[in-house]
């Protein structure tokens, strides 16, 4: 059986930091509050002129060097980003030629907060299909330019930024001891559509748009869609909570990860929370977290590794990896 094995990981943060400090001196907000409601201190900002393909392309390029690779060894660019370089072509097109990278196929997935696990499982049902051996999935944001820097009940809880990660597809025996994406749950339900959204885009008002989010509906909801997943990903293979070695949340807010940790019985210890210095990224969010317990060598080779997102649509996934 084909399983999709991790060879590589990178991010990239740009370099300004923007603090609650800053945002209280720009609304009528406080360190205190933002810290308290979110978990977030501080979060980074794109520079002008620094677009989300800048911030993918670094983060596909610390992915490739540690996987020992070049863009010739890659097939596959799924890049997911809510906030594209342009309306079209897909900003994945745009690391492509970067990279210097002239074959395979490059496409950008929309799925909001959730897009990197969506673009993990689509990289693993790619590569389990024959379509190419190595993907590269990218998760990148540059979420500073479609905020209302009037509105404090959003501009305090997104940053930019960008993580990625080399899949192989490589044989396994088909079971949970295998390395690789071991399941993968997806879910949508544009029911809850406009409690996350942007008002504009091309086909609507021909403009970007600001990002509106009513956060006490989205709070209400996260838990019981993050738990609904990651049950799933148990029932679907034999696991449980003591058996994974690291949870890695997507990171829009403290409170929540705490309490999706706590509803499904995963220790606190094995918790990876960077919300604190990346605020909410959106796609980039999880693979950021992952660079950072690999990097600091909490995640090893051989660890079962559950990754979730929830945000805009609503759509939310979870993906059980084993690293
Ligand atoms: O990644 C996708 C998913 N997104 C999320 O997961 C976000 C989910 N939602 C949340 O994280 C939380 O709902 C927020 C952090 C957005 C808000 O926290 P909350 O505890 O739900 O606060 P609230 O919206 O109920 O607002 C409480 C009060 C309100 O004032 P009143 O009506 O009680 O007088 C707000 O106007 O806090 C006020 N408020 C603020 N005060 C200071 C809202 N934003 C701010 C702010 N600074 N930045």
């Amino acid at each position: 059986m084909i399983r999709s094995v991790v060879r590589g990981i990178g991010s990239y943060l740009p370099a300004k930091i923007l603090t609650n400090q800053d945002l209280a001196a720009m609304v009528d907000t406080s360190d205190e509050w933002i810290v308290q409601r979110t978990g977030i201190r501080e979060r980074r900002v794109a520079a002008e002129g620094e677009h989300t393909s800048d911030l993918a392309t670094c983060a596909a390029e610390s992915a490739l060097e540690d996987a020992g690779m070049s863009p010739a060894d890659i097939d596959l660019i799924v890049l997911a980003t809510a906030t594209p370089d342009n309306t079209f072509p897909a900003t994945a097109v745009a690391v492509q030629e970067r990279l210097g990278m002239h074959h395979g196929a490059a496409y950008d997935l929309q799925a909001v907060c959730s897009g990197f696990v969506f673009a993990v499982s689509n990289a693993d049902a790619m590569l389990r299909a024959g379509q190419g051996r190595r993907a590269l999935v990218i998760g990148a944001e540059t979420f500073s330019r479609i905020l209302d820097w009037s509105d404090r009940t959003t501009c305090v809880l997104f940053g930019d930024g960008a993580g990625a990660i080399v899949l192989e597809a490589q044989e396994g025996k088909g079971t949970i001891a295998d390395r690789g994406v071991l399941s993968a749950h997806l879910r949508s339900d544009g029911r809850h559509k406009q409690k996350l959204f942007v008002d504009g885009g091309p086909s609507s008002t021909g403009t970007v748009g600001h990002v509106r989010m009513e956060g006490r509906e989205v709070f209400k909801h996260a838990v019981g869609m993050i738990s609904d997943v990651i049950t799933a990903a148990f029932e679907a293979t034999g696991t449980g909570p003591d058996d994974i070695d690291w949870f890695v949340p997507h990171q829009a807010n403290q409170r929540i990860i705490d309490a999706s940790a706590r509803k499904l019985g995963i220790a606190r210890n094995k918790v990876v929370s960077t919300v604190v210095r990346h605020g909410n990224t959106s796609a980039a969010s999880v693979p950021l977290a992952l660079h950072e317990a690999v990097r600091d060598k909490r995640i090893k080779t051989g660890d079962l590794v559950m990754l979730e997102a929830m945000g805009g649509g609503f759509t939310w996934g979870s993906a059980l990896v084993r690293w």
